[in-house]
């Protein structure tokens, strides 16, 4: 039996509702855990199914991880020993290449396949590789293998040719416990990277810079055991502000740091929503009368790609043309074909999506193709009239914890069914 969203149609969004710890933090910071031998607890994980799936990976390795109330974990890694993560296991999570930079910097070795992941164009991990090999590791990729082995990993300068979240957290991992300075340049600037270098720091690395484009790591020889809380999820908080713009709805967005959303409040406002800024909490209303706008995609601070899809489904509401480019992934417009299945009049220039918005959508049965793009159905359903079902929803529980629930929080009715049941 396969599991789907029945989405009511023509629903509005209101309440409060509080976000929870960012997935993307989560993935980076549980591999970072395995650089100590000693315990560490992490607050406010999420509970995900990509967060399930690395800590089999980390069980697998030899880990001890359990859980101590809902959504705090104690990581033991004194007992593992293992640089070879189960294929089956790492094939599932495209987050799982945060094991090569800590098993690298833990055991100087790690063999781990290519990552999976969602499919939103070419992924390669060469920013990652050149990394690893500046600091002195050397790599062999054979057989869908990627095998990584360092006598001893030394500091080095690395310019990234492409501003790679990926590749910036690899290598700060990788560089924690190199000999000597390693100096990230165009390196990624995500609020997710700043929470990543504040647990290693809290565990005894020295790091500099994280949040601006240059990062500075003093190699240190041991780190130990320490805690840390992870940071709201700003794509988790974004899809409920566009949800509450969308549907005309009213929201508060409760435990969020605002300014890590400051590019996504800039568009909502742009496009006509009231947005209220609180000390952690964002405002969101809705209005009848949504403006068309022009949106690109950029690493942080410029729109968030995770966004992309949600925001698009907005403009849909907006009378008149809007340009959607997206700048980070090549090909994720996905949604785009299961959009039109709506009624939606979207074609596709290269990079550029262009939005005829303001006409009306009607229900129809949808397959989610990624996580956000399966997220954004969702509103998309809301926004229409009759029920929408969504199916393939397994992508959107890899990063959204129990959104029907979330959604059914805010007063709108999202279900989840199994086939045969309505
Ligand atoms: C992270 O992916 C996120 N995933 C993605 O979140 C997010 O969309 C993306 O950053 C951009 O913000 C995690 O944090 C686990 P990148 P990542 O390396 O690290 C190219 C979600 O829905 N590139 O910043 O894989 C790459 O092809 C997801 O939560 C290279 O060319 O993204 C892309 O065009 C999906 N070579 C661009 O850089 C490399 O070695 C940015 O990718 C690495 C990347």
């Amino acid at each position: 039996m396969a599991a789907y969203f029945l989405v009511k149609g023509e629903q509005t969004v209101k309440g409060r509702i509080t976000i929870n710890g960012a997935k993307n933090s989560a993935v980076a910071l549980l591999p970072a855990a395995l650089l100590t031998e000693e315990k560490v607890k992490i607050d406010n994980l999420p509970r995900i199914t990509d967060i399930n799936i690395l800590l089999e990976i980390m069980r697998a390795l030899g880990a001890v991880v359990s859980f101590a109330g809902g959504r705090s974990l104690i990581i033991d890694g004194a007992n593992v020993d293992s640089f070879i993560p189960p294929e089956t296991l790492v094939n599932k999570l495209r987050a799982s290449y945060y094991l090569m930079g800590s098993l690298l910097g833990r055991f100087g070795r790690v063999e781990i396949p290519m990552p999976g992941g969602c499919d939103l164009g070419p992924r390669p991990i060469d920013q990652h590789i050149k990394g690893f090999t500046a600091m002195g590791a050397e790599v062999e990729v054979e057989h869908g293998l990627v095998k990584v082995k360092a006598k001893a990993l030394k500091g080095a300068h690395i310019y990234l040719d492409v501003v790679s979240v990926g590749a910036t957290i690899n290598i700060m991992l990788a560089a924690v416990k190199a000999e000597g300075r390693t100096v990230i340049e165009n390196a990624a600037r995500e609020p997710e990277i700043v929470d990543v270098a504040n647990f290693l720091n809290a565990m005894g690395a020295q790091i500099r810079g994280a949040g601006t484009d240059v990062i500075k790591i003093q190699g240190v020889r041991e780190l130990h055991g320490a805690e840390h809380s992870v940071i709201p999820d700003r794509i988790e908080a974004g899809t409920f502000m566009i949800a509450a713009a969308a549907t005309g709805g009213e929201l508060i967005v409760a435990d969020v740091i605002p300014r890590h959303l400051e590019p996504v409040t800039a568009k909502l406002k742009e496009v006509g929503a009231e947005v209220e800024l609180g000390p952690d909490y964002i405002g969101v209303r809705g209005s009848n009368g949504l403006a068309a706008c022009d949106v690109k995609t950029f690493p942080y601070p410029g729109f968030p790609t995770d966004l992309q899809p949600h925001m698009m489904v907005l403009l849909l509401k907006a009378p008149g043309i809007s340009l959607i480019t997206e700048n980070v992934f090549e090909r994720r417009f996905r949604h785009i074909d299961e959009l039109r299945k709506m009624g939606a009049m979207i074609t596709l220039e290269g990079r550029t999506a262009i939005i005829n918005g303001g006409r009306p959508l009607s229900s129809a049965p949808l397959r989610a193709m990624d996580l956000r793009g399966g997220a954004a159905f969702i509103i998309a359903g809301l926004i229409a009239s009759g029920d929408t079902i969504v199916n393939n929803i397994a992508y959107i529980d890899r990063g959204y914890e129990k959104i029907e629930e979330r959604f059914q929080e805010v007063g709108v009715c999202v279900q989840r069914l199994e086939t045969g049941q309505q």
